[in-house]
């Protein structure tokens, strides 16, 4: 009965063209990568397994498992260096590591805020930050994406109906990210900094961020968007995750030594699940160490210049606009994409409902790996294919993805246009 039930579900979704189906690695193998989150081409290049060897024989005697839950015997003297090193990297007083960035959201939303508290989150934060939400005891309110105006009257509501927000007793939390995972897009900082200053003059806003999609490539040494910035200082809690950029895995919680403390007190898959095992941290150092290299600094700005070359090649396409105006494809973060001096390097090729996987599968036929994504993963409505680019793709690799994806796109065109020719008559009588 139960087999039952969970395959008519799956089937449904199947039928609705969204069953996740995770690509076969020998599919995948011979593809131009567009489409990991290995940006900076760490782990696909060798450069990270080469850093990681190096670290390996600077610890030949290394424990591989670190034996216990980390409240045990499993914080190991490398674990504890390793956070040392990823706090002063980062700017923080202290550091904490955890085997993913997901645990690491987990762990901080469900225990720090407090009850009576109320957690403020844009709209498409990650799905962590909500697993870890719900685990949770605080209010949480969602305010629109990235929208200075819907933060300010969320807060100015919270002051209204909160004595204990308006008098600094309760805490509120903003939850941000630096780089949006599906949308690419980056918040005001420096406005909703102004913001939390203005209506909560108490001090009782924390500002926190998940840098996930901005670990590793900008700032100094890669160290992110809130040390390129220098505001460090706004932020008493700060999320970096391993698995992207620096192309290991694991996540890290940089923070106050009190709110470090308190999440290994208090969360529950800290002191119920062993703490991370030698080959992760040594990944982790040989990345860090990978990134404040020279070869790091080049594969940064490597990747800057793709960014800049896929976007001018794009944008100067004759026949871009027309794509744009007939909604075959559009591109949502197209229009930041001058002024700005660094380029996520995520593009969310927005197409129409149901066009997604066409597209993505055009592309693999021509040996480009990208995404297609579809709800739950965004919103409805919102599906897409996510192309990424990275430090090692060529131009002659991006020119050509191009000329696929603008074909794939004038063929949508001309048979939309054909069938508005020919049958006028039917979209009038509607
Ligand atoms: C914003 C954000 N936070 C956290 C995570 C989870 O990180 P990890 O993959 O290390 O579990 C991701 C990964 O998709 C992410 O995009």
């Amino acid at each position: 009965m139960l087999l039952h039930r969970l395959e008519e579900q799956l089937h449904r979704r199947e039928q609705q063209d969204r069953l996740i189906t995770p690509a076969s690695p020998q599919r995948t193998a011979h593809m131009a990568d567009f489409g990991s989150n290995d940006t900076l081409s760490f782990s696909s290049s060798g450069v990270l397994r080469t850093a990681f060897l190096h670290e390996l024989r600077r610890h030949p005697h290394f424990t591989l498992g670190s034996r216990s839950t980390r409240i045990f015997e499993g914080t190991t003297q490398y674990l504890t260096d390793l956070e040392e090193h990823l706090a002063r990297v980062h700017g923080a007083e202290s550091a904490l590591f955890f085997n993913a960035g997901f645990d690491a959201n987990v762990a901080l939303w469900s225990t720090v805020p407090q009850p009576g508290d109320v957690v403020l989150y844009d709209q498409y934060v990650h799905a962590s930050i909500h697993e870890g939400m719900r685990r949770g005891r605080a209010e949480t309110r969602m305010f629109p994406h990235n929208d200075e105006a819907g933060l300010q009257q969320c807060l100015l509501n919270l002051r209204e109906t909160h004595p204990g927000v308006a008098d600094g007793q309760q805490t509120v939390f903003i939850a941000l990210e630096s780089v949006y995972s599906m949308d690419a897009d980056s918040p005001p900082l420096h406005r909703i900094i102004q913001l939390a200053h203005e209506i909560l003059p108490r001090g009782n806003a924390v500002l926190s961020i998940d840098e996930a999609h901005s670990n590793g490539l900008l700032g100094p040494n890669g160290s992110g968007y809130v040390c390129n910035l220098g505001l460090e200082k706004e932020f008493p809690i700060r999320l970096h995750t391993c698995g992207k950029g620096l192309g290991a895995t694991g996540g890290v919680i940089l923070t106050s030594k009190t709110i470090r403390s308190y999440i290994i007190n208090y969360a529950k898959n800290v002191i119920f699940s062993t703490g991370p095992a030698f080959p992760v941290l040594a990944a982790v150092k040989a990345g860090y160490d990978l990134l404040a290299s020279e070869e790091g600094e080049t594969r940064r700005t490597q990747l800057q210049k793709n960014i800049a070359y896929f976007q001018n090649k794009l944008t100067g396409h004759p026949q871009w606009s027309t794509v744009k105006q007939s909604g075959v494809l559009s591109i949502p973060t197209e229009g930041t994409w001058a002024p700005e001096s660094f380029h996520a390097p995520i593009i969310p090729l927005t197409t129409r409902e149901g066009d997604a996987n066409n597209l993505a599968h055009r592309l693999h036929q021509a040996n480009y790996w990208v995404n297609p994504v579809h709800y739950p993963l965004v919103p409805e409505g919102k599906e897409r294919v996510r192309l990424v680019l990275h430090a090692d793709n060529t131009e002659a690799q991006i020119d050509d993805i191009l000329r696929v994806m603008m074909e794939w796109s004038m063929e949508r065109v001309n048979t939309t246009r054909m069938a508005d020719t020919r049958w006028p008559q039917v979209a009038c009588s509607v």
